[in-house]
């Protein structure tokens, strides 16, 4: 392989560098283009542009491949907790004993949430959407917590991203128990972290909480499996946000935001609730194959395709056998998972999915999971925020202490050329 690449400008030939990652990924150092040439490129929704250089996650959308840290997903999915896996990602390691034993404590230590904090939350109406609500109490944390992180001090990062791991998941619940009309709760120090989220989520005023430990194996999961996927758009804000030196939080806030959209996060719900019109309008998933495959029509098959994965996301294939477990373990016979295995398969053998290498991602069978679980669907994106935010943590982490320059793109203008200002009356 050439360790450089040459571009041709107007007569000149220039030279740029390669970079080549630990995989063999090969990228063209373009640090030096404009300065060289005065030339920027152009690459819309940068489906070309490599925004760092990440040890974070790793991933072929060719093969298949995602690993956190070098470990696969599969492996991770199978044989650790979230936890260990939020350590792993921010960290770099797997933590041993002493060290999870440790980070789990001072996660504890961190969960009160301010009690101003719920005058906030009462302020939104039930009507609101969950991810809106979270998105602006995580930016609202900033008033409670306003000292700003110092990135040269481990111990300052380490404080604010426990503080953050602890006091997440209780704004989740709260958003969950403001919708539902519950008491807000706090969570339970003897419980493990997924325990405890499920527990604040989903505790009767007047019952024990009792544990189910298939509901608990299936929310470890699903959360592991939410927990990183390198440059995506939520993340992709986050780094961007936290270039600009704004906080943790806010940083985090932005990211939310951009999860929602249906495009991204927002998937799931818009998964399931595509499942849910198709069944009520008769189960005919030709007919929405049609519509899918419709120039005229906006409708798109949810839950498929992915602008990295180009064969199989796996997460989708731990996902799918995944929801077979849990309906079969929770005795739940869900219709809306037999017309989702309809449609997968319809579209694994039509010629529009396959030229295009359109298959499930992590969000068609997501859903369903989390119906059988009991979590309402406009909670859905909610819960890939709570998987996502070991990822995003770790993304900001590695960016501020390389110290990368904050982001800013170029464009190529092609508005009006310089025109004489027109006073009002002559306009
Ligand atoms: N249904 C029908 N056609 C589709 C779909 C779909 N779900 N996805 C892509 N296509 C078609 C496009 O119309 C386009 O066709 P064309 O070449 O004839 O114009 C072609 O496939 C390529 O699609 P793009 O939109 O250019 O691909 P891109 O990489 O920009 O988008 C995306 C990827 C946004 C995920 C897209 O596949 C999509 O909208 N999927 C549905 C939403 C979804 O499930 N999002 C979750 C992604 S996973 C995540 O964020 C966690």
């Amino acid at each position: 392989m050439a360790d450089s690449a040459f571009l041709e400008l107007n007569g000149e030939r220039y030279e740029f560098p390669l970079v080549t990652g630990t995989e063999n990924e090969v990228g063209i150092d373009i640090k030096a283009l404009r300065a060289l040439t005065g030339a920027v490129t152009i690459d819309p929704g940068y489906k070309n542009t490599g925004s760092c250089e990440s040890a974070i996650t790793y991933l072929d959308g060719e093969q298949g491949i995602l690993r956190y840290r070098g470990y696969s997903i599969e492996d991770l999915a199978e044989k650790a907790d979230f936890l260990e896996v939020a350590y792993l990602l921010i960290f770099g390691e797997l933590p041993n004993e002493e060290e999870l034993a440790k980070f789990h404590q001072d996660i504890k230590d961190e969960s009160h949430v301010d009690e101003e904090m719920k005058k906030i939350l009462d302020g939104f109406p039930k009507s609101a959407h969950p991810m809106g609500v979270l998105s602006s109490l995580t930016s609202a944390l900033v008033a409670f917590n306003p000292t700003s992180v110092d990135v040269s001090s481990e111990s300052a990062m380490y404080n604010s991203i426990v503080r953050i791991m602890a006091k997440f998941p209780v704004l989740v619940a709260w958003t969950l128990r403001k919708k539902s009309g519950s008491p807000l709760d706090y969570g339970d120090d003897s419980l493990g972290y997924v325990e405890n989220i499920h527990k604040m989520m989903f505790k009767r005023p007047n019952q024990e909480y009792k544990k189910n430990p298939v509901v608990i194996d299936a929310l470890d999961k699903l959360l592991i499996l939410h927990a990183d996927h390198e440059q995506n758009c939520s993340t992709s804000t986050v780094r961007i946000v936290g270039s600009s030196h704004a906080g943790l939080f806010a940083s985090l806030s932005a990211g939310i935001s951009a999860l929602w959209g249906p495009l991204h996060g927002g998937a799931n719900q818009a998964v399931l609730e595509m499942l849910e019109a198709i069944q009520e309008d008769g189960g005919d998933t030709k007919k929405y194959m049609a519509k899918a495959k419709d120039k005229e029509d906006p409708f798109r098959l949810m839950g498929f395709g992915h602008r990295v994965y180009k064969n199989f996301d796996p997460r989708a294939r731990i996902i799918k056998k995944a929801a077979d477990e849990v309906l079969g373990d929770l005795g739940i016979d869900d219709p809306i998972l037999d017309i989702a295995k309809g449609l997968e398969q319809e579209a694994l053998e039509d010629d529009y999915f396959v030229k295009r290498k359109l298959y499930p991602n992590v969000d068609f069978y997501s859903g369903i999971i989390y119906r059988a679980l009991g979590i309402p669907t406009d909670m859905f994106t909610v819960m890939f925020a709570l998987g996502r935010l070991p990822g995003w943590i770790a993304q900001w982490r590695e960016m501020r202490l390389k110290g990368e320059p904050i982001g800013r793109p170029r464009q190529i203008y092609t508005g009006e050329n310089y025109r004489e200002f027109k006073d009002l009356q002559s306009r």
